[in-house]
């Protein structure tokens, strides 16, 4: 969700903030906008629509300083005035702004009485108040920290000062915002993806800190105002592994990485050709005598196979809770419970609610994320990283398999298993995934003749309902066609009567003692007219099933049985021409609750 990208330096500033900007496309956006900086004045461009739209309305004056803003609506239309950037009404100050400020009428209504805002934003409030600070304390510095201590809710700024062009102002409380440090410039960002191709050194800004950057310098201050010292540190990511190279959209990309990504996994987790993890996360998953998995989307789906993971191999009881839900209904805790928050992205706002209220509450959390430096990477006692590489496409695939393979990985150490070679069963998944990579063809033609209603159904039982909830989801929110993922054996309590002749129902069947149970319910929906397609392993198959996959080992089948309903949403939405790696509606990072 939004994004904001800032450079201060030598170069020209244009295509820096536009390259940046697209790089946080796959976060989801509806409007973009860009605030330059030239010798007289700074300069606002901004619109409703895509970067390659502000591209063309850019105008062609020199500057080397400026910000820009990828907004995905939540106060007000995407419109060219809810556009950010927004400037102050006497013009001195220009921002951009992520977040969602909770106490936006309450500030209007106390400072603004009969200011007449020309936008729905929440942001053009924060531009008056800074204002207005400014006019009334005389300095920039103490009017940020009065804004601070103002504002309630969550905040990442970049901030330009008419009369000072010599400096980008950044200010942050829970979105989040980093420091590029460059040889002779200095860069901001929302990841660090918006900045790798400048540079790979970067600063963190925790919440409630606030940064001076010039070109030459940067210095972080508390909200108290006083200066901090921070280590930079470099990210792993390659600025490669954020392009499409030949293929037509990032998601097809990303599924097709899957196996490799395994492979990854296997190798970041081992020590003397061994699995392996750090001792202090095994004793301390050992020490709890129970697992609270909380998650959002395709990383809950991921928890819901975790806790099958931790109960059969580890032996300890787990709850999977959304993460949205957990942070208004917490459920009575066991004496010595232990959290994991699955995230790709680290930095999902419900997921975050989550921690901050679990860490009042004074319990350890581990962060399982593929973000290193991420919010829930920063904030959490343990981490670790799912290895998958950049996921742009906003359906999520690989994480989720990198998800399914490191909690396996930590369950079968903290299980201390011998009787099966988890690494070796890992092996042998990644090389199924790839012969199912390799038949798209059949995918495809299976996708055109089974969607043709606006309804659809993915079934199973016990850990095919879980990879049915997550097919499901991979199939509404690419090819919006309304899918429920539902426990095939509950249908016949009402369900059922959504079933109409060629309704579309997809059936999931890896385990053995749910096997016939699942084909009775098939041979019920079929009865009433559906359009049944049954993805079966090879040991369960029937002779008419339609998707049949090599056996894996009986816990690890979801990273294989989720490769189908991967590639079957994907032609879904590429038949429906689509916008397959950016949905409508959709963000890729969720950082607001
Ligand atoms: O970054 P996270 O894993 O925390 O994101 C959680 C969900 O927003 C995410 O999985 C979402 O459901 C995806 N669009 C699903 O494909």
């Amino acid at each position: 969700m939004c994004g904001i990208v800032g450079y201060i330096g030598y170069k020209d500033v244009k295509d820096i903030l536009l390259t940046g900007l697209q790089t946080l496309e796959y976060r989801g956006y509806d409007s973009a906008g860009v605030a330059l900086f030239t010798d007289k004045d700074i300069v606002v461009y901004k619109d409703k629509g895509r970067i390659e739209h502000l591209r063309q309305i850019v105008g062609s004056e020199a500057s080397c300083t400026g910000i820009g803003h990828t907004r995905w609506a939540t106060h007000g239309v995407p419109n060219h005035v809810n556009s950010h950037p927004h400037q102050s009404l006497d013009g001195r100050f220009v921002l951009v702004h992520n977040g969602v400020i909770e106490n936006d009428d309450e500030l209007k209504h106390k400072y603004f009485v009969d200011y007449k805002f020309k936008s729905e934003t929440d942001t053009e409030l924060v531009v008056e108040l800074l204002s207005y600070y400014v006019r009334k304390y005389k300095a920039v510095d103490v009017a940020l920290r009065h804004l601070m201590n103002r504002l309630h809710g969550s905040y990442a700024l970049a901030i330009l000062d008419k009369e000072d062009p010599d400096v980008i102002y950044i200010v942050k409380n829970k979105s989040p915002l980093l420091i590029g440090k460059g040889d002779g410039f200095n860069m901001v960002g929302s990841d660090v993806m918006a900045m790798l191709k400048e540079t790979n050194e970067f600063y963190e800004l925790d919440d409630l800190e606030y940064a001076k950057i010039t070109k030459e310098k940067i210095e972080i201050y508390e909200i108290t105002g006083a200066l901090i010292e921070r280590e930079s540190f470099s990210s792993k990511l390659d600025p490669n592994d954020m392009e499409k190279g030949t293929y037509a959209h990032f998601m097809l990309k990303e599924i097709e990485e899957q196996p490799f990504v395994l492979r990854r996994i296997i190798d970041e987790y081992k020590k003397d050709e061994k699995l392996y993890m750090d001792e202090e996360i095994i004793n301390a998953v050992r020490q709890s005598d129970r697992l609270y998995i909380i998650a959002a989307g395709t990383s809950y789906h991921a928890g819901l196979i975790g806790k099958e993971l931790f109960e059969k191999i580890a032996k300890i009881p787990v709850e999977v809770h959304i993460s949205s839900e957990f942070v208004y209904n917490t459920p009575l805790m066991s004496q010595k419970p232990l959290f994991i928050f699955i995230s790709q992205s680290g930095e999902t706002a419900d997921s975050r609610a989550s921690l901050v209220k679990i860490k009042k509450m004074g319990y350890q959390s581990l962060a399982i994320t593929n973000v290193e430096g991420s919010t829930l990477y920063r904030e959490t006692n343990y981490q670790l990283l799912l290895h998958a590489g950049p996921e742009i496409a906003v359906a999520s695939t690989k994480a989720y398999s990198a998800q399914i393979a490191v909690l396996s990985i930590l369950a079968y150490l903290v299980g201390d298993i011998n009787d099966f070679d988890l690494r070796h069963e890992l092996s042998l998944v990644a090389n199924v995934i790839e012969t199912l990579c390799d038949e798209n063809e059949l995918f495809e033609e299976i996708a055109k003749k089974t969607f043709t209603k606006r309804n659809c159904f993915y079934i199973g039982r016990c850990i095919d309902f879980y990879v049915a909830q997550e097919a499901a989801l991979k199939l509404k929110e690419i090819s919006y066609i309304q899918t429920e993922g539902f426990a095939s054996g509950e249908l016949k309590h009402g369900t059922i009567a959504l079933i109409e002749d060629d309704t579309p129902v997809i059936a999931v069947i890896s385990q053995e003692n749910t096997n016939l149970n699942t084909r009775s319910n098939i041979k019920e929906v079929k009865a009433r007219g559906a359009n049944t397609v049954i993805i079966s392993l090879k040991s369960l198959s029937a002779e008419k099933d339609q998707i049949v996959i090599d056996d894996v080992h009986p816990l690890l089948t979801p990273l294989v049985t989720i490769i189908p309903t991967q590639l079957l949403a994907y032609y879904a939405a590429l038949h429906r021409d689509l916008d397959i790696d950016k949905p409508r509606n959709l963000a890729k990072s969720v950082t607001v609750e």
